[in-house]
């Protein structure tokens, strides 16, 4: 299977960078790498949000802010670079010809954010169409999707398997803003359903045992 795999900015970096989870990822990733091709995107997290947030304070425009986003998202996937050394490719792509292009040599690329006004949920969603990806799996602080926001909402519901149709009538309606954090970013939903791209979102525990996911054995939501 062809893979597109996200990993929140979030679970990489929260008070600090988390090294191990990263070595773990890392590992779990060469090893399947043998029976499937993976591509890797890795979020901005909390040290986006703190440099968005000082800059918004300052002033600056969210085009401004979003570049900023883009660059923090960088630095986390330069982290996976480092840790899955020889199997990655020599520096995170900043765009899908040189992810495809990693692919063809056999490395495995590592992406952050690619241009302002979206998120690396939609990335991940334009990049599993521009390689056909199989599968967009995708990890982050919430553990699949919800009726609504669990964060607000104690009654919230987990989904267990959804449509794209759903999927998208969950997300509309949220607002675009440079940092803002949703359930999956509305522009991924659209793409997701146009190309019909099988998905699964799961929380951070799951992400130590991908090949559970990869067999459908996790809590998180799948859409289809
Ligand atoms: P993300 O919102 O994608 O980070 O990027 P994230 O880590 O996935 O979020 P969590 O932690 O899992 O919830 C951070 C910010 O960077 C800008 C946007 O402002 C976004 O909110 N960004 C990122 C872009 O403008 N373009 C991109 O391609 C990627």
């Amino acid at each position: 299977m062809r893979i597109v795999l996200k990993i929140g900015g979030s679970l990489v970096f929260k008070d600090k960078i988390d090294v191990d989870l990263i070595k773990n990822v890392s590992k779990q990733i060469v090893s399947l790498s043998k029976t499937h091709e993976f591509l890797i995107v890795i979020g901005g997290g909390a040290i986006a949000r703190e440099y968005i947030g000082a800059l918004k304070d300052i002033g600056k425009d969210d085009t401004f802010l979003d570049i900023v986003g883009i660059e923090a998202s960088r630095l986390n996937a330069s982290l996976f670079i480092g840790a899955l050394g020889e199997h990655a490719a020599v520096e995170v792509s900043k765009n899908f010809n040189h992810a495809l292009s990693a692919i063809h040599l056999d490395k495995i690329p590592v992406l952050g954010g690619t241009h302002p006004g979206h998120t690396t949920d939609a990335v991940s969603s334009m990049l599993s169409e521009f390689v056909g990806a199989d599968l967009f799996l995708r990890f982050t602080n919430v553990d699949g999707v919800y009726d609504k926001d669990p964060r607000k909402h104690p009654d919230a519901k987990k989904l267990e398997k959804i449509s794209h149709g759903q999927l998208l009538e969950i997300v509309e309606g949220t607002k675009a803003k440079a940092g803002v954090n949703t359930v999956i970013d509305p522009l991924a939903a659209k793409i997701l359903k146009r190309s019909n791209i099988k998905t699964v979102v799961c929380g951070k525990d799951e992400l130590l045992s991908i090949k559970a996911v990869l067999e459908g054995k996790h809590k998180g939501t799948e859409i289809s």
